[in-house]
């Protein structure tokens, strides 16, 4: 499903009653710096630092690990081909605009460190385009953050804690920081990927297929163990790409990736409009990874009368827990301290947040509404655009995606946090890296 501005349909009853509902926000215990210290690969790994630094020859291969994420069809077909002629090996794929899936390098091998998986760390957010992190029915979308490729080993501490103390058995890959040789980015963080131990876990299809062959009571528990671990960590990326079995049958996390959820201390941006990525909290996604986990047991487009998808032949009981922890989910519900405040302020706190609701409703009605505008503007005006110059066609498009992108980070500043309260049933929840 791709996300866009016209699914954001929240109601006023729906803004109003998110001043009530938890927020936590989530930082790093430590500076990232001290993490890339603490799990720097050159210190752990002296032995293979010589193999590792053998296999970036080319400045290209080092400027591919450093630079954010490309999302130009040609440049990842040209960084892909780089790669495979330096004898990278791809573990990820990349759906094009087309449909054509190719090979993605977010995860890459190299028979020269065998048993290791390199993960560059690159900026997921574009410059000159807005795009939503994964997100579900009820209107809960995450952002992603510039670190969260280096947040997947905070969020693996995260979230072995959170196991050890929730008794759930869980495997997680090492995970260190490795340097990028070559590279000498003005921001030292950015001259790291992440390196991780390469697990031996089932494929996708096996994980299914040894969820399937499990009896109800082992379904249920592990449907109820990995949704408590995402309720309690945060980790919205709960596709199964990400979780899967052991052939021992332990559930492992091998991608630990957060979206906009962890951040650094004293890191949020001074002007609201840029704060796109550091707002998400641990409620919403662990809303957006419950719902996820579900979906993907669920057969598409299959509902019942009352609106309900239905469970995938054969996963009934692991749905059904989902479907139960999600109703239950006490995320959604007035918190004690938006009661006592309401009680005791005499009904001034709910006047306040009722005239900031009806400032946030305003302002989002105004900024949808801008936002269809420029589009049809610029709708209107593509057959002119034909006839210009490719430079000037170019920069018209340039100013369009640039205005379009202010109205798309405003309307992520005011709606960032206001699930729906009517649940839309819709065939998936998922919108990984829809672009606008
Ligand atoms: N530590 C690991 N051990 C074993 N296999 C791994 C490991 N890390 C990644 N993989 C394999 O590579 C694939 C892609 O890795 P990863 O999830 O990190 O990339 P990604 O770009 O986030 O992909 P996706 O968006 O599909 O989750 C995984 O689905 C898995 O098959
Ligand atoms: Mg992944």
């Amino acid at each position: 499903m791709v996300f866009s501005v016209e699914d954001m349909n929240e109601t006023f009853l729906d803004i109003y009653r998110s001043n009530f509902l938890p927020r936590t926000y989530c930082f790093l215990e430590d500076p990232l710096e001290e993490w890339i210290e603490t799990y720097s690969f050159e210190k752990h790994h002296p032995e293979l630092v010589d193999s590792l630094k053998n296999i970036f020859i080319k400045a290209k291969i080092s400027s591919i690990f450093s630079d954010p994420l490309s999302y130009d069809e040609d440049q990842i077909r040209r960084n892909v081909q780089e790669l495979s002629q330096n004898h990278f090996q791809f573990l990820a794929s990349k759906r094009l605009r087309t449909g054509t899936i190719i090979p993605y390098y977010t995860a890459v091998e190299h028979p020269r460190l065998p048993g290791w998986v390199l993960k560059p760390c690159g900026s997921k957010i574009p410059e000159s385009s807005f795009i939503f992190g994964p997100a579900n029915s009820i209107n809960d979308m995450a952002y992603f953050h510039p670190h969260d490729g280096l947040f997947r080993i905070p969020m693996k501490e995260r979230i072995r804690r959170i196991a050890q103390i929730e008794n759930i058995p869980i495997k997680l890959p090492q995970k260190f920081y490795a340097r990028i040789p070559f590279c000498n980015k003005q921001n030292s963080q950015e001259n790291y990927f992440v390196i991780a131990e390469k697990m031996e876990v089932l494929s996708i299809q096996q994980t299914y297929e040894s969820i399937r062959s499990m009896s109800t009571a082992q379904q249920t528990l592990l449907a109820y163990r990995l949704g408590r671990l995402i309720q309690l960590s945060g980790f919205l990326d709960a596709s199964m790409s990400n979780i899967r079995l052991t052939p021992e049958g332990a559930i492992a996390i091998i991608d630990t990736e957060p979206a906009g959820f962890l951040k650094e201390r004293g890191d949020l941006p001074r002007f609201f409009w840029s704060a796109y990525g550091h707002q998400g909290t641990l409620e919403k996604s662990g809303r957006i990874g419950l719902h996820l986990l579900r979906d993907q047991f669920c057969d598409k487009g299959v509902v019942t009368s009352s609106g309900k998808a239905v469970a995938l032949p054969g996963f009934e009981s692991f749905k059904e827990m989902l479907d139960s922890m999600i109703d239950q989910d006490t995320s959604l519900k007035p918190t004690f301290k938006s009661k006592v405040l309401s009680v005791l302020s005499f009904g001034v706190f709910p006047l306040i947040w009722l005239i900031h609701s009806l400032f946030v409703f305003l302002a989002l009605r105004f900024l949808t509404d801008q936002y269809s505008k420029i589009q049809q503007k610029h709708l209107k005006r593509a057959p002119v655009y034909q006839l210009l110059s490719h430079t000037e066609k170019k920069e018209k498009e340039k100013k369009y995606k640039k205005r379009l992108n202010l109205v798309l980070r405003l309307i992520h500043y005011f709606q960032k946090d206001i699930p729906k309260l009517k649940i839309e049933h819709k065939s998936s929840s998922v919108a990984r890296g829809a672009v606008c």
